[in-house]
Formats: C-alpha cells, structure tokens, sequence
C-alpha cells in the first residue's frame, strides 16, 4: 500500500478533496493508495476533523512548541517517517521547511500554491494578482524544492481575473480549481505517471493537456 501523508495549517478544504476523490475513486483497490495520516501545525485546525471524520490518524505537532524551526522538522520528520509516506502533500500548510527536511523527501513532496508560479510567491497571492492587474490567475501543484513555492511545477489551472473581482471572490474561484487539481496530482504520483528527475518533472501517459487547465 502507497502511503500518502497530507500536511495541514489550518480549514484543510483541499485535504477533504483529497479525501472525497480517494473515496469516490476507491484509490485503496484501484491505485493500492490510502491517506495513511493527516499532521497539522495548529491543535485548532479545522481540517483535523475531515481526516477525523474519514477515519484517517491524526497528530498535531505544534511549532510553537519547538524553540528552532531545525527541531520542529525534525520532530515533523519523525512523525510523518513513522507512517512511511510514498508521497508527502502540503494541503494548506503554511510554514518554510529547512533545507534538510525537503533534502529528505526529494521527489515526493508536493505542494499546492494559490498562484499561477512563478508569479505571486510567498502569502497574499491574490491581493498580489488584483494590485498586478493581471487578467490570468490561478493554483499551481509543484514538487517542493529549496526555493520558496520555486520546485518544479506538475500542473497548473488557470482562472480569468473579472472586473470587480475582490481577494474573496478571485479566491473562492481559485480554490475550486484547487480542489480539482490537487487531488489529479495525487493521482497522478501514485499512478506513476509523474516523476522528479533530475530537478525537472517527467510525465509519462498524460494527454497533452491534463497538467494545464482553463476554466472561465
Ligand atoms: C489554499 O489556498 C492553498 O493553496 C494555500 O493555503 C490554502 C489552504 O486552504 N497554500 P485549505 O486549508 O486547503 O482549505
């Protein structure tokens, strides 16, 4: 069985997409895959109760309980090793992890960012789009790397930027993109179709256009 372990900070929408299209698409038969644990950073996180609710183990380690970032990945590392992950998914989670901790998982770690990259890196995205005037925006999924949302992109999916758009509005839209595609991602890695070499991602058996989608 394909061990995939999610990291959350906080409400977890895009672990419960996760969740529901390892449910839906019965990845336990069809892709030999589970949702093996869920750690968040915050005991108050929202998303503990999706996994709670889907059955999924759950831990909290609390950063603020760590006097150095070293020693919170560390711990972090320990947690999810115990669970030995294939694919580790930072679903919503909002800390920079040390040069050590993304050494280790190199190749299955994965994170999803509410901006087309390399465009809008770092907190913000959408208010960064609306003062940019951009006309495109969007989520991307990349492998992560030791640039800050600067690994290797996997796919995007892009959204158009209206008149009159607010933070919220551009963000309720992004983020159901988020849900489709992250999931798709997931899928993907366990399937095998998608690989990090060589600093660069490898797809093998995806039609032209899965790894970019439009949407209005
Ligand atoms: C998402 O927009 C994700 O892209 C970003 O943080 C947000 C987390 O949302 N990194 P949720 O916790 O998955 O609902």
């Amino acid at each position: 069985m394909r061990n995939i372990v999610c990291l959350i900070s906080g409400r977890g929408s895009n672990l419960d997409a996760i969740l529901r299209r390892a449910r839906e698409e019965n990845w336990a038969q069809a892709l030999d895959a589970r949702v093996a644990g869920v750690i968040s950073n915050r005991a108050d996180a929202a998303g503990l109760q999706c996994a709670r609710a889907a059955g999924v183990a759950t831990r909290v380690i609390a950063h603020g309980d760590f006097a150095a970032r070293e020693a919170f990945d560390a711990a972090l590392a320990e947690a999810i090793d115990a669970l030995d992950p294939a694919l580790v998914v930072l679903a919503g989670f909002m800390r920079v992890l040390t040069p050590r901790f993304v050494d280790h998982y190199a190749g299955r770690l994965i994170n999803i960012h509410p901006s087309l990259l390399p465009a809008f890196p770092g907190l913000h995205t959408h208010r960064q789009a609306l003062a940019a005037g951009v006309k495109v925006h969007g989520c991307t999924v990349h492998f992560v790397s030791n640039e800050v949302d600067g690994g290797p992109i996997i796919a995007q999916a892009a959204v158009k930027v209206h008149a009159g758009d607010t933070e919220d509005s551009l963000a309720a839209r992004v983020l159901a993109q988020e849900h489709r595609l992250l999931p798709r991602c997931v899928r993907w890695f366990c399937e095998g179709r998608i690989r990090l070499e060589a600093g660069h991602v490898v797809a093998r058996g995806l039609d032209a256009d899965a790894q970019s989608v439009l949407a209005a």
